[in-house]
């Protein structure tokens, strides 16, 4: 397997292009099963979960061709002669399970691998159940295997999610779409991938009102029609080459980086100390003299605080002045980077949910191993600011997420390779 090694103490200075979001083209994608008329995507990320859900959408008989080097997804599922997401292709990507929705809608029934346990916690599929059930559905667990059916199709209803699920938002509203009537989900997820879903939703002729807040209302239609959508940029993407330059010190500008995307987290580095100016293309980041300043964090639903930025702050907060909290709301678990830091000189404690991070003036390079996705580019981070070298061993769960993160990062002067594995 690859690793990464990055020899910190480079200033970093220059522009980094911000990708569409990976979570936003993993909901966009299985979208195409509710049409029999194509759906083309642009700016789409091009990473190996994209990849995963490509593998999935072909195994069910629809059609994906990927264009100009992975940018354009143009996908058709006219053919479609699948409903049943095979264990193999679900246990790589939790996010395979947003094809159970759509499956539902159009089949009236499908058959969903449960993802099976994710190194950040347990992730239940609960909220996507009671949510479609809600809607009709009639759901049952054999072996491992969510079988779905909706014998006398999916019917507009109420839907009042007990947390606001990303993913169960998702299933719930590419079903609805097509239900019979009209569905209300209450307490639903608000993030600006949900909002980016529901416009491609509506290109396609669905009706749909409220995305964004926690009430979404859908009246169902019998059909929906092809369209072309941009994918909305990367939040996550933005967040962590935003901290890049606080860590390693000097400017650098994420083009196409928008605010209103990283409210709460732009806020946070606000008070740290960091300066963040909208320019005309992007959102500009300076680490103004000196050590970053410490500061609280808890993850929460947008808009608060993304829980996957929170390795990444953490990575921050390693070397800023003074004492940080940060407490994880979304997943248990999510601090396996805490002890890779710590091999790095970090101060850290864990306690449950809590971490508490001592800032050091400076961290060293060591051999880490990245543990998950957030967690791996986090240790890149801070290996920008060590002394010495980081390698970061077992990389795979990078390239799902950031695509091209060596040449990025090189391009506004960091000192980082990959090193092909055996
Ligand atoms: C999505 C994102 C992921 C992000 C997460 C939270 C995608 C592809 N992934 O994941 O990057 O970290 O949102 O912002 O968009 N839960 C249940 N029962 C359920 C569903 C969820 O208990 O049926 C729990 C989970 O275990 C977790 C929390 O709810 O603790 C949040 O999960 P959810 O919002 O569903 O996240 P995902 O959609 O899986």
């Amino acid at each position: 397997m690859d690793s990464i090694v990055v020899t910190g103490g480079r200033e970093l200075s220059g522009q980094i292009h911000i990708a569409g979001a990976k979570n936003a083209a993993l909901t966009l994608m299985p979208a195409t099963l509710l049409s029999e008329e194509p759906l083309t995507l642009t700016n789409a990320p091009r990473l190996s979960d994209i990849k995963t859900m490509t593998l999935l959408l072909q195994s069910l008989g629809a059609e994906v061709t990927s264009m100009q080097g992975g940018k354009v997804l143009a996908m058709s599922s006219h053919g479609l002669n699948g409903d049943r997401a095979d264990y193999e292709i679900v246990r790589k990507m939790r996010a395979s399970n947003l094809v159970l929705g759509p499956l539902l809608a159009r089949h009236g029934q499908a058959v969903v691998s449960l993802p099976g346990g994710c190194a950040i916690g347990a992730r239940p599929m609960d909220i996507h159940i009671h949510a479609l059930e809600a809607l009709g559905a009639q759901i049952e667990l054999k072996e491992g295997y969510l079988h779905a059916v909706a014998p006398s199709g999916l019917k507009g209803a109420r839907v009042p999610l007990r947390f606001a699920s990303v993913g169960a938002t998702e299933n719930t509203l590419m079903a609805a779409a097509l239900a019979k009537g009209t569905t209300i989900i209450e307490n639903a997820a608000r993030e600006p991938e949900i909002v980016d879903l529901a416009t491609c939703l509506r290109k396609m002729g669905a009706q749909i009102e409220g995305d964004g807040t926690s009430t979404i209302t859908i009246q169902g239609v019998d059909r929906l029609h092809g369209a072309t959508h941009p994918v909305v940029i990367d939040r996550i993407e933005l967040g962590t080459y935003m901290l890049a330059p606080v860590i390693a010190g000097g400017e650098v500008e994420c083009v196409g980086g928008r605010m209103d995307l990283v409210t709460a987290f732009a806020e946070r580095l606000a008070q740290a100390g960091v300066e963040v100016t909208e320019t005309p293309v992007g959102l500009k980041v300076r680490r103004a003299n000196g050590r970053p300043h410490a500061v609280d964090v808890v993850t929460e639903p947008f808009p608060g605080f993304p829980t996957d930025l929170q390795a990444q702050m953490m990575a921050m907060l390693c070397t800023a002045e003074g004492t940080s909290v940060l407490e994880e709301k979304i997943f248990e678990n999510r601090f396996m980077h805490a002890p890779e830091l710590i091999r790095m000189g970090a101060d850290i404690e864990v306690h449950g949910g809590t971490a508490t991070v001592h800032g050091v003036a400076r961290m060293k390079g060591a051999p880490v191993m990245a543990t998950d996705l957030r967690a791996s580019v986090s240790l890149i981070l801070a290996g920008l600011a060590a002394e010495g070298t980081t390698q970061v061993n077992r990389v795979y769960h990078l390239d799902r997420g950031y695509e091209h993160v060596e040449d990025k990062l090189r391009a506004v002067g960091a000192d980082i390779e990959r090193v092909p594995g055996s």
